[in-house]
């Protein structure tokens, strides 16, 4: 299974935050946000995955994460010059992409649940789109579903202005390859953009979309504001600190799904294990 990460943008809403550093490169609490998004994909069963990123930050991705190996990855780095909106990743990933099943998942975005990675196996396995969709108080601020009284998707605006749900579109979506012919289709929206929404109308419209609702049982958090990435880290901090387990980490996942070996393992420990972080993966590797 392949998957994109998209991880450009200009995070102006974090500003002066974003300034000099990408904001998926910013922390969540202990780890850069783009570590929560990877490993949701990784537990969706993604092996290669392509991360799209801004020009001036494709170095520093490369330093984070090499080509993946490390982690049992085949991990591909794609420039996308300008802000060009979500489904351009079907654009700038096409090559990438070759004809397969694609998950695509916004590098800011938080998933927390007992059974996200049943969940997001679902997707990659399922066919055409599957999305999901979540309940939230200020569903202005996103893309809304409208279901009809059979609970079947009718329509998805982007940021309406009187929200006919509070179901929200989630930034985690699988595809399959007509997804790249999908996004060349659509025109650009009023603020210049290849809009994910308008590439699920595309899907809906065919009777290819599924939308599964993520419950109560979910966290799907945001990291857009200072506030909102303020909450996060203290929504990580909270659980993790309760638990002694960690959100997030991509060498438990790749160890927990046999993407690496023991021993493998015990490398990726060794030059940090003076670490909280280490020390965490020492106390895992321990427990077997
Ligand atoms: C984008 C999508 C929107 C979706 C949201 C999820 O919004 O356009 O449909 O609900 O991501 O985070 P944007 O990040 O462009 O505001």
């Amino acid at each position: 299974m392949k998957g994109i990460v998209l991880s450009g943008g200009s995070g102006t809403r974090l500003y002066p935050m974003t300034r000099a550093a990408n904001k998926q490169l910013l922390p969540v609490y202990n780890k850069p946000m783009v570590y929560y998004p990877l490993t949701t994909l990784m537990l969706a069963g993604c092996r290669e995955i392509l991360l799209v990123v801004n020009p001036q930050d494709e170095q520093a991705y490369r330093r984070l994460f090499g080509d993946g190996s490390q982690w049992g990855l085949r991990l591909e780095y794609a420039v996308q010059p300008t802000a060009g909106g979500i489904a351009e990743a079907f654009l700038v990933g096409r090559d990438f992409i070759a004809g397969d099943r694609i998950g695509l998942i916004l590098g800011d975005n938080l998933f927390y649940g007992d059974s996200l990675p049943a969940m997001a196996e679902r997707g990659a396995r399922g066919t055409g789109a599957v999305i999901y969709a979540y309940w939230v108080s200020d569903p202005s601020a996103y893309g809304v579903i409208e279901f009809d009284a059979a609970d079947r998707p009718v329509a998805i605006v982007e940021k309406p202005k009187a929200p006919r749900s509070n179901w929200a579109v989630t930034g985690l979506y699988f595809y399959d390859a007509d997804v790249c012919d999908v996004a060349a289709s659509i025109p650009r929206s009023a603020r210049g953009e290849l809009e994910i929404t308008d590439v699920n109308m595309h899907y809906l419209k065919q009777g290819r979309l599924t939308v599964e609702k993520l419950g109560r049982g979910y966290a799907w958090l945001d990291t857009g504001t200072p506030s909102s990435l303020l909450r996060a880290a203290q929504f990580v901090e909270t659980v993790e600190d309760r638990q002694g387990l960690q959100i997030g980490s991509p060498e438990e996942v790749a160890w927990r799904k046999g993407y690496i070996d023991d021993a493998a393992f015990a490398r990726l420990i060794e030059p940090i294990r003076e670490s909280e972080y280490g020390k965490y993966l020492q106390r895992l590797a321990a427990r077997g």
